[in-house]
């Protein structure tokens, strides 16, 4: 059979990296900090801890085991699990997600590409913030040069891709992970230092409740889908090129774990930044393309700090978006059997086409308005608010009670092997079947 050479991840840190590398992305450095600035600081920070432990954790051991046990793209990994049945619908509708996700998440990943062309230039010299939001309006507005950045980004997700799972993602996660990390927190630390940056902790780490409302709880919760890179099947994907020997609930523990640490260290790398220039917190989007423009034009050893922040922010977008690639492209190579070469040629040609439409949606006078929202926000509300969320409540719900206890425990403690305590399986068990679903399907509802 063909699943037998199936090509995988060479070992445990491969994997930690490649699924780090997942999640680590714009989720982290740019949604992250602008949406603790909006919504409360500190509080916001804590609904976003709760929600990752209790709802995101079980749909990712679920993920995790499907991909495993599935051995096979999102598809084919629910069809072997559940044959004969309609279950695979969500798998198809996790390769849809991704091509939506992808078609601008990589437009931004061509304006981080962009700053940071601009960085190495060392070009962030106007003074006034205005001038700096001028800038950022005209270039995203611009009918052709986001299109031009967006193409390059595009290009180098599908230079990786490319080269396999192993000798491509695995081996380009094990280099730029650890020099991410080393990168933002250098840029933390930076920021940590300028006088009057205590006030940015300050506001990071005392939680105002006063602010938390409706919104603040849907959010949260779209950001911990997003930021963990859920409901959709990129953990699938993932999990599939991963050997029987790994250990599911570490691997995924530690894969939150660290996506939560380079979403702080990343706040602790603005915020300071922000309330040391005495700037608003609430700017929103605009947070990393604007404020931090204006802060590294006017702080000392600014131009260096713009070259490390800009080019973090290119290599989170990089990893993640290789991510979502390979739910395409294990799902053509696999399932319409065109070779990965092909396959991949042929997605960038039709995401450099779906990704143009996103950005020129975001131009004046543009009619690519859909529920009063330009293509692009509105391709971003509705993957994280609907997609990713319902993809998420079927995934647990499929593993909580179609695969059964049996073989969710079979998986978690590889046959019996791994010596995982009975009642942390049943808690497991137990979040998979009634609290994750019940609680995001209310939370969506509500
Ligand atoms: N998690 C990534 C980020 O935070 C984005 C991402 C990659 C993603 N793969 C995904 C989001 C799959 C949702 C689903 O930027």
């Amino acid at each position: 059979m063909k699943e037998d050479r199936r090509e995988g991840f060479g070992s445990s840190f491969g994997v930690l990296v490649a699924m780090a590398g997942s999640a680590v992305g714009l989720g982290n450095l740019w949604r992250f900090p602008y949406l603790v600035g909006q919504n409360g600081g500190a509080a916001f920070i804590i609904i976003y801890l709760v929600f990752v432990v209790l709802f995101c954790m079980p749909i990712m051991f679920s993920e995790f085991i499907i991909g495993r046990r599935g051995m096979a793209n999102v598809t084919r990994s629910f069809s072997n699990l559940a044959p004969h049945s309609g279950w695979w619908i969500v798998g198809a509708l996790g390769v849809l997600t991704a091509f939506l996700i992808l078609s601008f998440y990589s437009v931004v990943g061509g304006w981080s590409i962009r700053y940071l062309v601009n960085a190495l230039q060392f070009k962030f010299n106007q003074n006034g913030m205005d001038g700096f939001g001028a800038t950022f309006n005209s270039f995203i507005t611009n009918r052709t040069q986001p299109v031009f950045y967006h193409l390059l980004f595009i290009l180098a997700t599908g230079t990786v891709v490319v080269l396999g799972v192993k000798k491509g993602i695995e081996k380009f996660s094990k280099l730029m992970m650890p020099l991410l990390f080393v990168l933002v927190l250098l840029i933390a630390i930076r920021s940590l230092t300028m006088s009057g940056s205590g006030e940015g902790i300050r506001y990071m780490f005392r939680p105002d409740f006063s602010k938390v409302n409706s919104q603040t709880i849907i959010a949260a919760l779209g950001q911990s889908f997003f930021s963990l890179s859920l409901g959709m099947g990129t953990v699938i994907t993932y999990a599939s090129y991963v050997s029987k020997e790994e250990n599911i609930i570490k691997c995924s523990t530690l894969t939150a774990v660290s996506d939560t640490i380079f979403a702080i260290i990343a706040g602790c790398a603005i915020m300071p930044a922000v309330f040391a220039f005495g700037l608003s917190p609430q700017e929103g989007p605009g947070l990393v393309f604007v404020t931090l423009p204006y802060i590294f034009a006017n702080m000392p050893l600014g131009g260096v700090v713009a070259i490390l922040f800009f080019l973090s922010l290119f290599l989170a977008a990089l990893t993640s978006a290789i991510s979502l690639l390979e739910v395409i492209i294990s799902f053509a190579t696999e399932e319409l059997h065109i070779n990965r070469k092909l396959a991949v040629y042929g997605s960038i040609v039709v995401i450099s086409l779906s990704g143009a439409l996103c950005s020129y949606s975001l131009s004046e006078g543009t009619r690519l308005i859909i529920g009063g929202k330009p293509l692009f926000d509105f391709l971003d509300a509705t993957t994280s608010n609907y997609l990713m969320t319902v993809g998420g409540i079927l995934i647990v719900l499929f593993t909580g009670w179609k695969l059964g206890k049996r073989a969710v425990f079979d998986e978690l403690t590889n046959q019996g092997k791994l010596g995982i305590p009975r009642w942390l399986l049943e808690v497991v068990l137990f979040t998979m079947r009634f609290i994750a679903p019940a609680a995001v399907a209310a939370i969506i509802i509500f």
